[in-house]
């Protein structure tokens, strides 16, 4: 069921006083859809005009849809609309095509695309040792996502998020916790929070001890950072 070659050639020489060929009213645009929010439906836009009125068909992957079964999918007008949307099986390249006996149009390509936010893997963390004095990185190991992500820590309990300051930095690319000069109140228990900004989602990992290292013999080795 791919798409028909001939069907896609311009209309305009097909143009007379009582046949027109289709013209966008309003073609489909991009979709990113919360996967919390799986139970609703989604619309893809597509409207027409042409004389006599189009018919629409829609195409998913370069693959025509066949509604005639469909139970989730349905057109209202040109409008496709997905109903208990589906993370795998709705995914991907949308268009639509308008046509009449005059002609056929081909609308833009629209992303259709969920944001979701997985859970850390549940594992322990083993701690962390530094020296008094020196830097140390804690790793948050993002778990599977996709939609914009903010990360914070907290320290030791929660609502106590880390503070940024000239020593503390939270880095918003890889969620990683950098501090500088670790002094003895640096010590307890960190944890990733992350968030995601289409989902509204959040999780936590499980915490990373941070601990101070007394031992003198292997300073060469820890003053690597
Ligand atoms: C769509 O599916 C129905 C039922 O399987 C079939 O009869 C019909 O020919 C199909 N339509 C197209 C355009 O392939
Ligand atoms: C459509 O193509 C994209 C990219 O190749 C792929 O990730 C997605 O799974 C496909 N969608 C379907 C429903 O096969
Ligand atoms: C950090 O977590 C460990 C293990 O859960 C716990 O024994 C320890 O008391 C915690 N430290 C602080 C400062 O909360």
């Amino acid at each position: 069921l791919r798409l028909p070659e001939t069907l896609l050639l311009s209309t305009d020489c097909l143009d007379s006083g009582l046949y027109h060929g289709p013209r966008w009213r309003m073609e489909p645009g991009d979709l990113f859809i919360p996967v919390d929010s799986i139970e609703e439906e989604a619309t893809l836009t597509c409207d027409a005009k042409s004389t006599p009125p189009p018919q629409y068909r829609w195409s998913l992957n370069g693959t025509f849809i066949n509604l005639s079964l469909d139970r989730r999918r349905r057109l209202s007008g040109g409008n496709l609309i997905i109903s208990s949307l589906d993370r795998y099986r709705d995914v991907g390249v949308y268009q639509c095509m308008a046509y009449n006996t005059a002609g056929a149009i081909l609308s833009r390509r629209a992303h259709l695309k969920f944001a979701y936010l997985d859970h850390f893997k549940v594992h322990t963390r083993s701690a962390v040792s530094v020296r008094e004095g020196q830097g140390v990185v804690l790793l948050c190991g993002t778990p599977t996502s996709s939609g914009d992500l903010t990360y914070a820590w907290v320290f030791n309990e929660y609502p106590y998020f880390v503070q940024q300051d000239n020593r503390r930095f939270v880095s918003q690319q890889t969620g990683n916790l950098y501090i500088a000069k670790v002094e003895p109140s640096d010590v307890g228990n960190y944890t990733c929070v992350v968030m995601n900004s289409v989902t509204k989602g959040k999780v936590h990992s499980s915490p990373t001890s941070l601990i101070l290292r007394t031992d003198v013999l292997i300073q060469a080795q820890s003053d690597a950072y």
